[in-house]
């Protein structure tokens, strides 16, 4: 476990040895997770006295993201906070639902968006003089079951939640390590790329209309007070600056860098998602260690075959990208 002292000089370290403002660009960033880990990027470097960071919240509400733009400009007198607002669905479901581009989704969501997100970003990342790290807050470690001749789960007999957690965290591991490698002999050595489970974090994300009424009353107004939040839920406050310290370089550095300390040079990276200290694409559970599950790959068979489903989850998201940029509907 990254202990929570341990966390917080990081994010300290990170905020002062800065040479630049940082950037925080926060898809999901006008509630939860997102919007409590801007919140803790403006207040640390308040207090560690660093350069004001500019931060990016990108989300639907922009009555929402407006507020918290007053929020954090309490934190970062001078600091630039531009809202990004969109159209989209609420994910969630039993059943797969198309979305016009022909993604499920939920797992357009949870998936495909977030890799499109890093593939149009990665040239702006390359190019930073800054420590580049993309972090996607969901599920690691909850592979199971696969399909792997419908990684879609176009086929109704195998849909469920479940399977398409269980498609989205093999797929997220799969294109991450890839994308990982094929930056490998990036002399930059900048890309960090990590998934991580953040435990139960209590948000607003519960009280979604989405969930049924009775759901909604159980776990907040009973689960949550008597049993969640004093003995489960990662405390907020604790569960931002988790998130925020996957930024430094120092325990999860790039590819390249390897187990020597990342880019500062203090040892200690932790074990990627190849079994190798510090290989540049993580996945982690709430307290930052390594939580790949390897059984579930293991019964995929021999090291060809885990290498088989990486190539075949990067062709198949990439021709998704492809077909949808060109106006058309992906099917397969
Ligand atoms: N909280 C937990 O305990 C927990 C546990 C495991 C995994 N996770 C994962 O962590 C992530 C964040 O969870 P959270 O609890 O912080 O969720 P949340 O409070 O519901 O926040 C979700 C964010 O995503 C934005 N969003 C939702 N639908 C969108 C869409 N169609 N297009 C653009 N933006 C959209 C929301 O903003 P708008 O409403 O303004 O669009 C909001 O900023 C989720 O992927 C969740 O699966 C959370």
């Amino acid at each position: 476990m990254v202990k929570l002292d341990e966390v917080k000089t990081l994010n300290a370290a990170l905020l002062a040895e800065s040479r630049r403002p940082l950037i925080g660009v926060f898809l999901g960033g006008t509630s939860g997770i997102g919007h409590m880990t801007a919140r803790a990027l403006t207040s640390s470097a308040q207090q560690a006295n660093g350069h004001a960071p500019r931060v990016y919240l990108v989300g639907r509400s922009e009555q929402r993201g407006r507020e918290i733009v007053e929020e954090l400009k309490g934190d970062l007198p001078g600091g630039h906070v531009p809202v990004r607002a969109g159209r989209g669905p609420i994910a969630h479901g039993v059943r797969r639902r198309h979305t016009k581009e022909g993604l499920d989704v939920t797992m357009a969501m949870m998936y495909y968006s977030r890799m499109r997100a890093i593939q149009q970003l990665k040239p702006l990342l390359l190019k930073s003089e800054l420590p580049a790290a993309v972090v996607s807050v969901f599920a690691a470690g909850f592979e199971a079951k696969l399909f792997r001749d419908d990684l879609s789960l176009r086929d109704p007999q195998h849909y469920s939640y479940l399977q398409a957690r269980s498609h989205l965290c093999h797929m997220h591991s799969a294109y991450l390590a890839k994308l990982a490698e094929t930056h490998s002999d990036d002399t930059t050595g900048k890309l960090r790329l990590v998934h991580i489970f953040p435990g139960l974090v209590l948000t607003s994300a519960f009280d979604n209309p989405a969930y049924p009424a009775w759901f909604r009353f159980l776990f907040n107004r009973i689960l949550v007070p008597l049993f969640l939040r004093p003995f489960v839920a990662v405390d907020s406050d604790e569960s931002a600056a988790r998130m925020l310290s996957l930024a430094s370089p120092v325990l999860y550095p790039a590819a390249n860098v390897g187990d020597g300390g990342g880019e500062t040079g203090t040892g200690g990276a932790v074990r990627g998602m190849d079994g190798s200290l510090g290989s540049g694409a993580y996945s982690l559970d709430w307290k930052g260690d390594d939580i790949h599950n390897r059984k579930a790959y293991a019964k995929l068979g021999d090291d060809g075959e885990v290498e088989a489903l990486k190539n075949q989850v990067w062709e198949h998201t990439n021709k998704a990208f492809e077909i949808i940029a060109a106006g058309k509907c992906f099917t397969e």
